[in-house]
């Protein structure tokens, strides 16, 4: 029987229509196939393009994960041991904690959770892309609302866009991929419109800037933090949200059984038994990021913007953003590269050891701006 007949037809039109036309998200090449790309080994790349954190887990993770013997059983659905050391990392009790896999699902989870077809969702851009596909995927409306020159949040912009249908704002603070903060008053400006304002605090351990204690004082404003970027922990995913008790317990209900894994959940344990360890390093990369940040102001061709976060943006003044993305790749360094309606000719650089950033910054001066 040919796809064209019999039971396969017109598979298509039972595909939830909204979703047929939509275009995937787009993640960052894995680090195999940049090492293939570059022909250097997996440990000679130079990987800038994720915001990932350069000196990996601590080594406790690296232990616990190692000797842990009960793989074959399921992980504690209700997240319980890893939302009460959340409470004492975060300051808030554990009824306003749940966990995800990656703070990816929370963002996924809250829009499921509020979002009827055609609600809307505002979306501060640029900012990162989860908010607006997840939003697309749950049949949701995303409403743009552009940042200021200097990417700040254009609060009475937010407000004049929203109706009756506007169910969530997304705010990341500090942003991807601009690095700088929303300032509370700006949040909780937001906050007094009643609508679900969601605080992306992914970068939280390097900005130190963090609207988390106001959680229980209202009912509409969470948090979502991650233990990707400052713990070190991209590839076992696993996010947390700072979240009004309602709210908590209607995600607890509506999450995946056992949406965090085993080995996520005791990652995150000895992350926290090992916050000396981790506050070393978040130290570390915010010292190299001030100096990269002057290291690129030195080079004309580049405009960097103040960064609160693991990684400095940077507009491409003098010169074409592809071909130096191009040839930091020949090179083995990989950043990202942006050219949208609103991040022209620009590059996202994540802060490296300071060996990584002393190559990329004499490939920066070798390849030089325009012409090159
Ligand atoms: C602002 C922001 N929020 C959330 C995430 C996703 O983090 P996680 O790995 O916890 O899903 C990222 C990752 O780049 C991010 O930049």
């Amino acid at each position: 029987m040919s796809p064209s007949s019999g039971p396969m037809r017109g598979i298509r039109r039972l595909i939830r229509e909204n979703l047929l036309g939509l275009e995937g998200y787009q993640p960052i090449v894995p680090l195999e196939a940049l090492s293939e790309e570059a022909q250097v080994p997996i440990e000679g790349v130079i990987k800038l393009d994720g915001n990932e954190n350069p000196y990996g887990c601590s080594p406790r993770v690296q232990r616990a994960l190692a000797n842990y013997p009960f793989y074959h059983i399921y992980p504690d659905p209700d997240q319980r041991e890893v939302r009460r050391a959340l409470e004492g990392y975060v300051g808030v009790e554990a009824s306003h904690i749940v966990a995800g896999a990656g703070s990816d699902e929370l963002i996924d989870l809250v829009l499921r959770l509020f979002l009827e077809l055609g609600d809307k969702v505002i979306n501060c851009v640029p900012t990162f892309g989860m908010y607006s596909f997840s939003t697309e995927v749950c049949g949701g409306k995303v409403v743009s609302v552009p940042r200021n020159k200097s990417y700040a949040v254009d609060i009475a912009g937010v407000k004049e866009a929203m109706d009756e249908k506007t169910k969530v704002i997304f705010i990341a603070s500090p942003n991807n991929p601009t690095g700088n903060t929303t300032s509370e008053r700006d949040i909780m400006a937001l906050v007094e419109t009643g609508v679900v304002v969601v605080v992306d605090e992914a970068y939280y351990e390097f900005s130190g800037a963090t609207v988390a204690p106001l959680v229980p004082k209202y009912e509409n404003l969470i948090v979502l933090r991650s233990f990707s970027k400052w713990a070190g922990l991209a590839a076992l995913r696993i996010g947390y949200g700072i979240i009004p008790t309602l709210i908590a317990e209607q995600l607890l209900k509506i999450k995946q059984p056992y949406n965090v894994t085993a080995a996520a959940q005791i990652a995150v344990q000895e992350s926290l038994a090992d916050i000396e360890y981790l506050k070393r390093t978040v130290k570390a990369i915010v010292s190299e990021r001030e100096r990269l940040f002057g290291r690129l102001k030195e080079l004309r061709f580049l405009k960097p913007f103040p960064s609160q976060a693991n990684f400095v943006f940077c507009a491409v003044v003098d010169g074409d953003a592809l071909r130096i993305h191009q040839e930091l790749r020949k090179m083995g360094i990989f950043v990202r590269y942006f050219d949208t309606p609103l991040l022209r000719n620009s590059l996202r650089i994540s802060v490296g050891k300071p060996e990584h950033m002393d190559a990329l910054i004499k490939t920066l001066q070798r390849i030089g701006g325009k012409g090159g």
